[in-house]
């Protein structure tokens, strides 16, 4: 989809703040309970260690709290909350626990499209922005430790927790956003799905290959939308699920790999929270400079895809 429609409020993001337990869960930690290898899970998956803990509430409370904190916010300037996860602490009601424990005062929902859900949700804060929400605090948190099942080796060195968040505000200059797309193919839902207050189960190698697929599909319409190509992308901050994925990927997209934000080697898939978590070390590195484009791209359970183009601080004396 093209941006933001002529004439709409744009956004910039303002602020960042991420969340990660403080257990940490080595490969080797693994090693006594499960028939596996640290040599095994870092070359299949780039997975060295990983941060196990806390409750979506807690980790999104904190990283919550740093993004205002960075965008200079009190709470009561926040319009709306969106918290995505797909491990909320409840069936329902997550999303206004942290509302509370933040001090917010405004409207807050949870949103669920597995590990995409971060890009699906940022999108959705540009579009309360276009309708006329000032501020909004957008949070990606999973606790995939509490749906995983820890004696299978064939998911359990893969998935963890943690919480990333961003500040979105209105601007009356170009909006940051130039492209996006979201994606879903539910033909492909049997391959990594968990029963709710169930596990995580999946077909490995199949969601591999489709992963690659959707992801560049929906990357590569993001671009188009956005009138960019691979070569224009300063940094491209994708869903970490493998560094196989991610080398794949930025191979078909002609990004070179250095242009990636990678973290999954110590933090390994945390779904909704892995891009937030990706780009504020991008951020906190300084590879991330005003005016360059970022392409963020997600792929899930579902599965789901997302992408957006982001020309970083916004389009700078572009009308909105
Ligand atoms: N430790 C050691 N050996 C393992 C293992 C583990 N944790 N898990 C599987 N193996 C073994 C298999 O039994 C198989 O042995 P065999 O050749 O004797 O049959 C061998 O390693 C290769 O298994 P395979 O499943 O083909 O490995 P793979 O290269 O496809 O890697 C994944 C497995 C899960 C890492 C990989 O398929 C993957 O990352 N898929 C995408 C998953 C994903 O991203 N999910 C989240 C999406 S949001």
């Amino acid at each position: 989809m093209p941006a933001t429609r002529p004439g709409a409020t744009g956004a910039v993001i303002s602020g960042w703040g991420t969340a990660l337990p403080e257990k940490v869960v080595t490969n080797h930690d693994l090693e006594k309970t499960l028939d596996t290898s640290d040599e095994w899970i870092v070359a299949r998956t780039g997975i060295s260690e990983r941060r196990i803990g806390g409750s979506t509430a807690s980790l999104s409370v904190e990283s919550g709290r740093a993004a205002m904190e960075m965008a200079g916010l009190t709470p009561e300037r926040i319009d709306a909350l969106v918290v995505a996860t797909t491990t909320p602490d409840r069936q329902w009601g997550t999303a206004p626990i942290i509302q509370r424990d933040l001090g917010l005062s405004c409207g807050a929902f949870e949103l669920n499209a597995a590990c995409s859900g971060f890009v699906y949700g940022l999108v959705n804060a540009h579009g309360l922005i276009a309708m006329g929400a000032e501020r909004v605090l957008l949070i990606g948190t999973d606790t995939l430790s509490r749906i995983t099942d820890w004696n299978d080796r064939g998911t359990a060195p893969l998935f963890a927790d943690g919480s990333g968040a961003v500040v979105l505000e209105s601007t009356p200059h170009g909006s940051q956003l130039l492209g996006w797309d979201f994606d879903a193919d539910g033909s492909a839902s049997e391959l990594l799905w968990a029963e709710v207050g169930g596990t995580v189960n999946m077909d490995g190698k199949e969601v591999f290959r489709r992963a690659v697929r959707i992801m560049v599909d929906s990357a590569e319409k993001s671009m188009r939308h956005a009138g960019v190509t691979g070569d224009d992308i300063s940094m491209i901050v994708p869903h970490q699920a493998n560094i196989r994925i991610i080398q794949a990927a930025c191979e078909r997209l002609d990004v070179p790999l250095e242009r990636a934000s990678v973290v999954i080697d110590r933090t390994g898939n945390t779904s909704s929270a892995s891009i937030p978590l990706a780009l504020a070390a991008a951020l906190e590195d300084g590879r991330i400079d005003h005016g360059d484009l970022v392409l963020l791209v997600g792929f899930g359970g579902g599965m789901t895809a997302a992408s957006a183009v982001l020309r970083w601080g916004g389009e700078k004396g572009a009308s909105a």
